[in-house]
């Protein structure tokens, strides 16, 4: 299948691993030019990407300032995929609602939504003038209630709500704008002992192994496994290309039929 992609730009967020890593070597792939921005950089990343930007993207300074980078690099974007987000794991209190303060809260809205708004909001002129596209990495937990950290959650459901409103106001100006919901993906987030999944099994009191043993099921995963960052990519890469020219402001899950809702 051809995707009509080759030559085209493209700006991702927390390029650096996990799923912004493997959407960023696709696109690579495909004949994307591509800048990747995270704060620690990556020679993964470096292998792939034209340009890669060292910011924190949960600031409002790094959130526009990384736009202005990709628009030198690469004179215009067409592609916007905002993936960055969960948060550092060690900022993250498993705590339940009345345990959690608002830094928490904040700091959760500020990579999960804001930066996502602020972003969009310093791409949109060039996108809009190259009718280019734009996807939304959120979750399957923005939409069932799960364990997650508090906020989280909810900072996805908003960033649900942020691609419809994008999307109705920008496909008639021949943008589009689709959000992709993952279930448990094998990322660092899971797979690093020092990452979030490290964390909730050290919370549990189990080895990291079997507690990954158990995720998926433990979501309701009816396939019994993790999606890959690969998996996700394929679908990201398809939302972005011409193959998807009439897909609009939709809500893409990719989590193994957790969401059971016809
Ligand atoms: N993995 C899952 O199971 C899963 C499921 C559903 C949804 N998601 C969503 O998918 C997206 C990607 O998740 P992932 O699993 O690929 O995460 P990950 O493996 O933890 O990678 C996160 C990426 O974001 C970057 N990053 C984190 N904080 C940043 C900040 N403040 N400023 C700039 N870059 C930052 C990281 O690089 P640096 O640390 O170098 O900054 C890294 O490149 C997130 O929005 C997450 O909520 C993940």
């Amino acid at each position: 299948m051809d995707l009509g992609i080759s030559g085209k730009t493209a700006l991702i967020t927390g390029a650096s691993r996990g799923i912004g890593l493997a959407v960023a070597e696709l696109l690579a792939v495909e004949g994307v030019r591509v800048v990747g921005a995270s704060r620690g950089g990556s020679p993964e990343l470096e292998k792939v990407a034209e340009k890669t930007v060292r910011v924190d993207l949960s600031t409002r300074e790094g959130a526009t300032s990384v736009v202005q980078e990709a628009l030198a690099a690469l004179g215009g974007i067409d592609f916007l995929v905002n993936n960055v987000g969960a948060g550092d794991a060690d900022h993250l209190s498993l705590a339940g609602f009345l345990d959690v303060d608002d830094d928490q809260w904040q700091r959760v809205f500020d990579l999960n939504l804001f930066s996502a708004v602020r972003t969009t909001r310093a791409a949109l002129p060039s996108i809009l003038e190259r009718r280019g596209a734009i996807v939304n990495i959120s979750s399957v937990n923005g939409r069932v209630p799960t364990g997650s950290p508090v906020g989280y959650a909810e900072a996805k459901s908003a960033l649900n709500q942020l691609g419809k409103r994008l999307s109705e106001e920008l496909a008639p100006r021949g943008v589009r704008v689709n959000t992709v919901s993952p279930g448990p993906v094998t990322t660092p987030l899971w797979t690093d002992p020092a990452g979030f999944g490290g964390k909730v099994a050290e919370a549990l009191g189990v080895p990291h192994s079997e507690l990954l043993d158990v995720v998926p099921r433990q979501f309701g995963a009816s396939s019994g496994r993790f999606t890959t960052a690969a998996e996700v990519a394929d679908l990201v890469v398809f939302l972005l290309s011409e193959r998807a020219a009439n897909i609009h402001g939709a809500d893409h899950f990719i989590d193994g039929g957790i969401l059971k809702a016809a």
